[in-house]
């Protein structure tokens, strides 16, 4: 078969060593040909490619991004993009495609399959929030970038005897912030599935200090939210693929802590860091097995499916339920990381 490949959205470590994977299993167990359309779904509206082989993949699998680049277009909100993807897939008689991506990259690949298109979808972000499957790759390097961060803060908040407010990534779900905060043994942890009261993070941190304990870290999900009427909120701005501009709400809760509890406060805002770099072992070994279930799934016929994970291993669900609802971090978890606070 010819099969058609993307990775759309933000990168996350562990894309190439999907790319390695498909071009593995597809070359050699089935003697498929992999098209690496390049950036998203520009590189089939475009007409954009490269020849994925085993030759082009060599070495590929500890590098963080993607090597056939990326983006946040979408067919749908491209001018004729449905059309032109269509013909750039007749013009290289392109069997199917594997699309790699988050939320908005999935989203239109389901659309896709509703109007035809043979397509089958490989979730994709460090943010974990996707639905349908437990996990997604490239969140646990982000979530060990993150710990590393908070432990080397702990030792600078504890000889200036200062809070420091660690913002990351996170921007409907809390995954990130509450993982690293739980690893990293945060004072407070703010997530988007709980509006917080800056009053309540301030009596913790005030209690902790009174205690003998002279420093805290705060982390913060870019997407946290106080509850509203509590305290303002930094301006949303929307980029021009109508995607939120987050970042800036650690900023906020730094200055709010510093007023209101008069100790020195920090802010590291951990931002791209996260998303870069070499992915870990697990990341590494959930992408080459996303990888290899996808081009099975391409010969199965399973289209409109997404691979997922679940139980320790990999099973298909429809595009459409995955994408229907964001994964939020369980009541459970989030009951677990309260035990710490303060
Ligand atoms: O969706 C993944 C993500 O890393 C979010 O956590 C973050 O809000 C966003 O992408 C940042 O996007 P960009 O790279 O376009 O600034």
């Amino acid at each position: 078969m010819r099969i058609g490949v993307l990775t759309g959205g933000g990168d996350s470590p562990g894309l190439n060593a999907v790319l390695r994977a498909i071009a593995r299993r597809g070359e050699r167990t089935f003697g498929d040909e992999i098209f690496g359309f390049l950036d998203g779904w520009s590189g089939l509206i475009d007409d954009r490619s490269i020849l994925l082989d085993i030759e082009r993949c060599r070495g590929i699998l500890p590098r963080g991004g993607t090597i056939i680049g990326t983006s946040r277009v979408q067919p749908f909100a491209t001018p004729d993009g449905v059309h032109r993807v269509q013909a750039t897939m007749q013009r290289h008689r392109i069997d199917a495609l594997v699309c790699i991506g988050g939320e908005g990259t999935l989203s239109a690949t389901s659309e896709m399959f509703d109007i035809g298109f043979p397509v089958v979808g490989v979730p994709k972000t460090i943010d974990n929030d996707i639905g349908g499957t437990e996990m997604t790759f490239g969140f646990e390097t982000a979530v060990q970038i993150a710990t590393d961060a908070i432990d080397r803060l702990h030792t600078t908040a504890e000889s200036h005897h200062r809070v420091m407010v660690v913002e990351v990534m996170g921007r409907h779900a809390g995954h990130i912030a509450t993982w690293a905060g739980l690893a990293g043994g945060a004072t407070v942890t703010l997530v988007p599935e709980e509006p917080f009261v800056i009053e309540d993070v301030c009596k913790r941190i005030l209690r902790r200090h009174g205690g003998g304990r002279f420093a805290s870290i705060v982390v913060v999900a870019e997407g946290a939210e106080p509850v509203p009427g509590t305290i303002g909120v930094p301006e949303r701005t929307v980029d021009e693929f109508g995607h939120v501009r987050l970042g800036g709400i650690g900023n906020v809760i730094a200055q709010e802590i510093e007023a209101r509890t008069g100790i020195e406060t920090r802010l590291t805002i951990l931002g791209h860091v996260q998303r870069g770099g070499t992915p870990t072992a697990f990341d590494r070994v959930i992408s080459s097995w996303f990888g290899t279930a996808a081009v099975d799934a391409v010969h199965d016929g399973a289209f409109g499916q997404m691979v997922a994970w679940e139980n320790g291993r990999v099973v298909r669900v429809p595009i459409a339920d995955a994408v229907r609802n964001l994964k939020r971090v369980s009541p459970e978890l989030l009951d677990v990381a309260r035990t710490f606070f303060g």
